[in-house]
């Protein structure tokens, strides 16, 4: 492909730069518009890039320009020494003794969303909306507490917008023009960017003055607030808190939000796999009451994971080789760039028996070890692994199971082909419209 066709497609949609030889070859060296890129999907080659030599793969400066303008210096965009400081000292607020502390909120948040669907018994709503609005509410309730000082729908509404514009491929990025030169899609970005800062300014204002009063809630702004790194005791500084608290939402959110849509699309898809997941979901609600544990539905998640290996929400992770390596016979020249593509991977032909067919039980605990770790990577692996992934499993299987529970979603026999589409995260192009049948 000549460089602006290139350009043209990656701008459209980044998945149609992606050709067959992707999907059945371990690792497929080309130069083309970006210099040097080699796409990894051999699992050994993956380790040694994530974790064996990760010191010598940082995140490339195409997605940290993509990226760092919405989500400031925050753990996903920092590098270096930076960034040590910051995983260690945001490392304790998402580990597990904390993430089970949010169980109640997650849980109470599913059953609204559950509830507010289930009323819309016999129409079409727009699924991949819902789930945006419910991961919503959960950071909310979860970051917060208190809830967000602005409408939710509108600051959804922001971050959608401010993935939208930042999503296409700017060509002066790729050329590696210097950031002062004006970016279209920044430009268009600004506002919400704008709408984004003044909330989190006045959510941390608030805090604040509720932290010096010794009446803060326990949540995760409050943690942030209180974070000290384990080794020097030093806090965040307030720039650090803000990216944090922008980037959690930022990449906590939509992230979510694309892995409850597609699993839904997928499980409305097979009868045989919902069938077995409700009546897994109807039978822990019988067991255990109005909030069943998110361990009671292992089939559930099973089946999100799936849906995640057909649809990872983040199907492209880069990084630029700082000094020349090798990947078996393949030279990696220094400063190129190398993608593991969790697309390509989690459908790779040499990897995967039937790649593209759904089939949960692939997930389920004793099926689990035959996976190989660097053939499935929704959320990444080595010291950058996502740091909210408990967070988010238990956050979707507990939506997926209140909302399974009260009604079940069929696509629109109206609604055209549900075309997947890459802006930063994988998600339907159009939405989801699924009919709603309350469930008795
Ligand atoms: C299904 C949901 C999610 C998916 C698929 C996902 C995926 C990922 C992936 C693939 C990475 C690694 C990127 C790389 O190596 O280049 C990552 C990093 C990260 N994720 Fe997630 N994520 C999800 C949910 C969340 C949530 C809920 C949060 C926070 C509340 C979060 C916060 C982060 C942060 C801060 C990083 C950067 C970690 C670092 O570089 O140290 N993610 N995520």
């Amino acid at each position: 492909m000549d460089l602006f066709a290139f350009l043209r497609a990656a701008r459209a949609n980044p998945l149609t730069t992606w050709f067959r030889e992707h999907f059945e070859h371990p690792i497929v060296a080309g130069d083309g518009a970006l210099g040097r890129v080699t796409v990894v999907s051999d699992p050994a080659a993956i380790r040694h890039i994530l974790v064996d030599n990760a010191a010598n793969y940082r995140k490339d400066d195409l997605q940290r320009r993509v990226l760092a303008p919405g989500l400031g210096n925050g753990l996903l965009t920092a590098e270096g020494e930076e960034w040590r400081l910051q995983r260690r000292t945001l490392a304790p607020i998402f580990s597990p003794r904390h993430v089970a502390g949010f169980q109640a909120p997650m849980g109470e948040a599913a059953e609204r969303l559950a509830r507010r669907v289930a009323r819309r018994d016999g129409q079409s709503v727009d699924v991949a909306l819902e789930m945006t609005r419910v991961t919503l509410d959960v950071l909310e309730r979860t970051i917060f507490t208190h809830g967000l000082p602005r409408d939710p729908d509108a600051l959804g509404r922001a971050i959608t917008r401010y993935f939208e514009a930042i999503g296409p491929i700017d060509p002066l990025d790729v050329f590696g023009m210097p950031d002062w030169v004006p970016r279209i899609g920044r430009i268009r970005a600004r506002p919400a960017l704008r709408f984004f800062a003044e909330v989190v300014d006045e959510l941390i204002e608030r805090r604040r003055a509720l932290l010096a009063a010794g009446e803060a809630p326990h949540d995760l702004m409050t943690l942030l607030l209180r974070a000290q790194d384990p080794e020097t005791g030093q806090g965040l500084s307030d720039l650090e808190v803000k990216a944090n608290i922008v980037t959690f939402i930022g990449a906590g959110h939509e992230t979510t939000a694309n892995a409850l849509t597609w699993t839904l699309y997928c499980l409305s898809q097979d009868e045989e796999a919902r069938g077995r997941a409700e009546a897994e979901i109807d039978g822990a609600f019988a067991q255990s009451g109005a909030m069943p544990p998110a361990e009671a539905f292992p089939f559930t998640r099973a089946a999100l994971e799936e849906a995640i290996r057909l649809f990872p929400p983040v199907p492209f992770l880069s990084r630029q080789a700082l000094a020349e390596d090798r990947l078996g016979r393949i030279k990696i020249p220094r400063g190129s760039l190398v993608t593991v593509a969790p697309y390509v991977l989690h459908r790779h032909r040499r990897l995967w028996q039937d790649p593209d067919a759904f089939l949960p039980e692939r997930f389920l605990p004793e099926n689990r070890a035959r996976i190989d770790r660097f053939a499935y990577l929704p959320f990444g692996a080595g010291p950058r692994v996502c740091i909210g992934l408990s967070f988010s499993l238990m956050e979707a299987t507990l939506v997926l199971a209140h909302l399974l529970h009260r009604v079940r979603l069929d696509r629109s026999p109206e609604a055209g082909p549900v075309v997947p589409l890459h802006r930063v995260t994988l998600r339907p192009r159009d939405g989801l419209r699924m009919r709603v049948t309350a469930r008795g």
